[in-house]
C-alpha cells in the first residue's frame, strides 16, 4: 500500500521550493502526495519563524492533531523547516506526540527520517518514533559548514523535472542563508550562513527546466545580489556574470526573475545584465525596511535612506520602465512620528509597484529581542500600519493610472479568480498560499477571463481563451485599480508573439 503524504507550507518562496524538493525525494520513495489531511499516514509542515504570527498557525496546526494521533498511533507528524530550527525543544515540550524535526540545513535527512518513523510505527509501539536533524549552534564553525554545502547541494540536485512534473513557473536557488544579521530577523540563526551554488548546477537546473516546459524561473536568495562564486583557481563567477550565462544558455525560456534584493550590493554590472538581457524581468524586489537613518542603523541595514534612494534612482536611470517593490517594518522599537514620517516619505519617492508592510514582531535569539524593549504600542503600530498601506495604494492607483492606454506583453498564468489569492513574493504568507501556477494540461477551447503578468509583475486581466495558458500575449490596458490592470486584446484576437520574446 502506498503510503499518503500530506504537507503543508507555511513562508517565504524558499520553503515553497525546499516543499518541493523533499516532496520529490518522499514521491520517489513510494509516497502519494494527497491534499486531504485527514487521510494521511504523515502529516509535514513547513514552517516559518520570521514573525510570530506565522508561528502561532502552525502551534494551532498542531493542538488541532492532538486528539487524532491518541486514535491513531502509527500516524507519523513532522515539523521541518525554520520553526523546527528555532524551537524544536518546545515542540516537544509542548507537544511530545510529534515524531519529527527538520531543520532547513537537514532537509536532505528528511525522506530517510520518514521512513524511519513509519517503520517504528510499524513495528513497536505508539511512542513517538523521535527522528531529529537541526543544524544547531555548529553550523557557524567552518569544518561543517563545507561538509553541510555538500549535503545540501544534493538536495537541490536530486530535483526531479520531466515531462510529468512539468510546471509553467518554477523556483532555483543560488544560494543559502544569510550573513546579514538585521537585529530583529531569525533568518541567519535559522537558514545558517549565506553559501552559494556553483554557476554550472544553477545553470544545468535552469535548463532542465526551460527544456520541461517552464515558462518562467525565479531564482532565490536571501541576499541574491550579493552571489558570487569562488573557483578555487582565482575565478569569480559574479551575479551578473551568472545571469548573462543562465540567459545566454536558455533561449528557450522566456521569463527570468529574482528574488530578493539587499539595497547595498547591488553592482551597475547586475543593472546592465537586467537592462541587456530581453528575457530578464524588469522587476526588483528590494525591502527598504525603513526610511529613517536612525531605525536603519539600529536595524544593522548597513546603508541610509538616502543610499537606498540614490540606488532606486540609479536602476531607474538604466530601465526606466523597472517596477520595484519593498518591505517596510513598521512599530521597530522606538520608532517616533518622526521616523514614520521619512518611512512616509520613502514609499512616495519610491513609487513602489507594492510594499509588504510588516509590524515588528519581537523574534526570540535575535539581537533586537535582548537589546530593545518592543516599545511602540500596539494601536500605534496598528495605525502607522494603515497609514502607510493607504500611501502605498494610492501610490499603487497612480503607478496603474499611467499604464492605462499603454501596449503591455503579459504572461498568461490562468484563470482570473487566482487574482484574489495574490500572496507575498518572497517571505512570509501565512498560510503559504502562492499565486498558484495550473499545471498546463489538455484544457480545451473555453473563453473566459485570465490573468497575466507583465515583466514588472503587475497583475492583468482580460477576455481571452484557457488554451492561451503559458502564452505570451500583447494586451492594450484600458482601466484599472489600485490592484489590478484590466486590458483588452492589442490587436484582434490576442497577438501571439511567443516567437519573438
Ligand atoms: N518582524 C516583522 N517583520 C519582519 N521581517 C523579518 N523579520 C521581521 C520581524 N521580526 C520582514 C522584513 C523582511 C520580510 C521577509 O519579513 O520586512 O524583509
Ligand atoms: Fe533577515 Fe533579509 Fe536581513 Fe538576512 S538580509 S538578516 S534574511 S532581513
Amino acid at each position: 500500500m502506498r503510503r499518503k503524504l500530506y504537507l503543508e507550507t507555511f513562508g517565504c518562496q524558499m520553503n515553497v521550493l525546499d516543499s518541493e524538493l523533499v516532496m520529490g525525494q518522499l514521491r520517489s520513495q513510494g509516497y502519494q502526495a494527497t491534499e486531504d489531511r485527514d487521510s494521511a499516514d504523515v502529516i509535514l509542515y513547513n514552517t516559518c519563524s520570521v514573525r510570530e504570527h506565522a508561528e502561532q498557525k502552525v502551534w494551532s496546526r498542531l493542538g488541532e492533531l492532538r486528539d487524532r494521533k491518541k486514535n491513531d498511533p502509527k500516524l507519523v507528524i513532522g515539523v521541518i523547516g525554520c520553526m523546527a530550527e528555532r524551537d524544536g525543544a518546545d515542540i516537544f515540550r509542548r507537544h511530545p506526540h510529534i515524531d519529527i524535526l527538520c531543520g532547513p540545513g537537514e532537509l536532505d535527512k528528511l525522506a530517510g527520517m520518514v521512513h524511519n518513523a513509519v517503520v517504528t510505527h510499524d513495528s513497536t509501539d505508539s511512542r513517538p518514533a523521535r527522528q531529529v536533524a537541526l543544524m544547531g549552534a555548529n553550523v557557524r564553525r567552518s569544518g561543517t559548514l563545507a561538509a553541510a554545502e555538500d549535503r545540501l547541494e544534493l538536495l537541490d540536485l536530486s530535483r526531479s523535472v520531466g515531462p510529468a512534473d512539468e510546471v509553467a513557473q518554477a523556483y532555483v536557488r543560488i544560494t543559502r542563508g544569510c550573513n546579514k544579521f538585521c537585529t530583529y530577523c531569525v533568518v541567519p540563526y535559522t537558514r545558517g550562513p549565506e553559501v552559494h551554488r556553483p554557476p554550472g548546477n544553477i545553470i544545468d537546473e535552469v535548463r532542465r527546466l526551460a527544456d520541461a516546459g517552464s515558462r518562467e524561473v525565479t531564482l532565490l536568495g536571501q541576499t541574491i545580489n550579493h552571489y558570487a562564486y569562488e573557483h578555487g583557481d582565482g575565478r569569480t563567477t559574479t551575479f551578473a556574470d551568472l545571469l548573462y550565462q543562465i540567459h545566454e544558455a536558455t533561449p528557450h525560456l522566456p521569463r527570468l526573475r529574482f528574488v530578493t534584493s539587499y539595497p547595498r550590493d547591488f553592482t551597475d554590472g547586475a543593472l546592465r545584465a537586467m537592462r541587456d538581457c530581453p528575457r530578464i524581468c524588469q522587476y526588483l524586489h528590494v525591502p527598504a525596511q525603513s526610511g529613517s537613518d536612525r531605525i536603519l542603523k539600529l536595524m544593522n541595514r548597513g546603508y541610509t535612506a538616502g543610499a537606498y534612494r540614490d540606488f532606486i534612482s540609479r536602476a531607474r536611470e538604466m530601465m526606466p520602465d523597472l517596477c520595484v517593490a519593498s518591505d517596510f517594518i513598521i512599530g521597530f522599537p522606538t520608532e517616533n512620528e518622526d521616523d514614520f514620517a521619512a518611512t512616509v516619505d520613502l514609499v512616495r519617492f519610491g513609487r513602489f509597484k507594492n510594499s509588504f508592510i510588516f509590524k515588528y514582531s519581537p523574534r526570540p535569539g535575535t539581537v533586537a529581542i535582548d537589546r530593545f524593549s518592543d516599545d511602540v504600542p500596539e494601536d500605534v503600530k496598528r495605525r502607522r500600519n494603515k497609514e502607510l498601506l493607504a500611501v502605498q495604494q494610492e501610490v499603487c492607483g497612480e503607478n496603474n493610472r499611467a499604464m492605462v492606454g499603454k501596449t503591455v506583453r503579459v504572461l498568461v498564468e490562468g484563470e482570473s479568480k487566482l487574482v484574489s489569492k495574490q500572496a507575498y513574493p518572497s517571505a512570509p504568507t501565512p498560510g503559504g498560499v502562492e499565486l498558484g501556477w495550473e499545471r498546463p494540461g489538455a484544457e480545451t477551447s473555453r473563453r473566459t477571463q485570465l490573468v497575466g503578468r507583465t515583466t514588472g509583475d503587475q497583475i492583468v486581466v482580460f477576455d481571452g481563451d484557457i488554451t492561451q495558458k503559458g502564452q505570451l500575449l500583447d494586451v492594450r490596458i484600458v482601466r484599472s485599480t489600485y490592484m489590478t490592470l484590466f486590458a483588452e486584446p492589442a490587436v484582434k484576437d490576442h497577438m501571439l508573439v511567443n516567437e519573438a520574446f
